[in-house]
């Protein structure tokens, strides 16, 4: 019986969520074994897969066994298949679904270059070199959760379509702490994003996040508003550190931050509350265009898993592993399509598996 003894739900989804799941299964699982570190995978249903098996996106019996595991570690949901089915039908609704029945309420998102794939990126070299970027997503409230939402009939016969950007202070606070938490722990540098020279719910944001800096003076903390900040990202980004920000503005520049380091193949996330286990994912899609066809990038899906084992069980040892693993395999040239370039080696999904399996264990020789 290995020392420690982990259950893990795995929530494949759809698309090359099974593909890049299953690389990800081999490498925690020769981690484990070098470290006496032991993993009971069980598999359940999500999003489009279990749409088609059982009418819902996300079952009860998945969300009672993501509850009772140590840890979630989820691929990817969603496909063209699906995207005319009414809305509680749809496999977003699912995940949106697991987020707030675990309570999971921080979202981290690290966008990181990595010096062997500078070339890969659509910015210039002097631009994103360097760049290391914490995104803290608010995951459960703002305008994604708000009430009155709907598409309503008016009194003219028209329809009008509503959604509410809310959120307490205290969904403020927990966030801010997270984020400032965060910070300390990187470079000190906390930027808030808002739109509070409009918004309500931005006003209170950045008066709340303003208090809670009292708290944490080893933190410098900036405010930007979230056009700015989107401009910012892509001009200079070498200047964040930690950025914290709602739902949606955290869905956005995620994906922008994600992008300055060449390829969103490459991201990871953490999804963390207070006391459920944490949902740890790539950022990128199921991606059904090159599913089944062995072309899928599986590093942010195995990042993913070193996020699992960093912040979900507290094995940093076996988190390092994987990610040395990974950059022993960039190291060697090999490239999955959405990361080549001149001169690298193209090979698939499995072929990346492969290498990862042979570093690991080059790691423990
Ligand atoms: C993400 C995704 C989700 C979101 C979708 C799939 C519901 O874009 O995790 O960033 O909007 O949060
Ligand atoms: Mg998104």
């Amino acid at each position: 019986m290995a020392q420690q003894h982990y259950r893990i739900t795995l929530l494949r989804g759809d698309g090359i969520g099974p593909e890049i799941m299953a690389v990800a299964v081999d490498v925690l699982k020769a981690v484990g074994a070098q470290l006496d570190i032991g993993f009971e995978f069980t598999e359940a249903l999500m999003g489009g897969a279990a749409i088609d098996a059982t009418g819902e996106p996300l079952p009860a019996d998945t969300l009672e066994l993501c509850r009772h595991s140590d840890a979630v570690l989820l691929a990817a949901i969603g496909g063209y298949k699906w995207d005319n089915l009414p809305r509680h039908q749809r496999p977003e609704t699912g995940l949106l679904g697991l987020r707030a029945g675990l309570g999971l309420f921080a979202n981290l998102r690290p966008a990181t270059i990595l010096p062997q794939l500078i070339d890969a990126s659509t910015l210039k070299r002097e631009v994103v070199e360097g760049v290391d970027i914490m995104v803290v997503r608010e995951l459960t409230g703002g305008i994604y959760f708000g009430q009155p939402r709907g598409i309503f009939t008016t009194e003219t016969g028209e329809k009008r379509g509503v959604n509410t950007m809310a959120y307490t202070e205290t969904e403020i606070d927990r966030i801010g702490r997270v984020a400032f938490e965060t910070a300390r722990k990187r470079k000190g540098k906390l930027c808030s994003v808002d739109k509070a020279n409009v918004l309500e719910v931005s006003q209170l944001w950045r008066d709340r996040i303003t208090q809670l800096a009292a708290d944490y003076p080893d933190v410098e903390l900036s405010h930007l508003y979230v056009d700015n900040a989107a401009m910012q990202l892509v001009r200079a980004p070498k200047q964040f550190d930690t950025i914290v920000t709602g739902n949606l503005f955290g869905d956005i520049l995620s994906d922008a931050a994600a992008m300055l380091t060449g390829s969103i193949g490459m991201l990871p996330s953490a999804s963390l509350g207070e006391s459920n286990p944490g949902v740890f994912e790539p950022v990128h899609g199921s991606a059904p265009d090159i599913a089944g066809q062995d072309k899928a990038n599986p590093l942010a899906q195995v990042l993913s898993a070193a996020m699992m084992l960093r912040y979900g069980l507290n094995q940093p040892t076996a988190a390092e592993r994987i990610e040395q693993a990974v950059l022993k395999v960039l190291n060697q040239g090999y490239r999955t399509g959405d990361i080549m370039s001149p001169g690298m080696d193209l090979v698939g999904c499995r072929a990346i598996g492969d290498a990862l399996i042979q570093a690991i264990e080059l790691l423990n020789a």
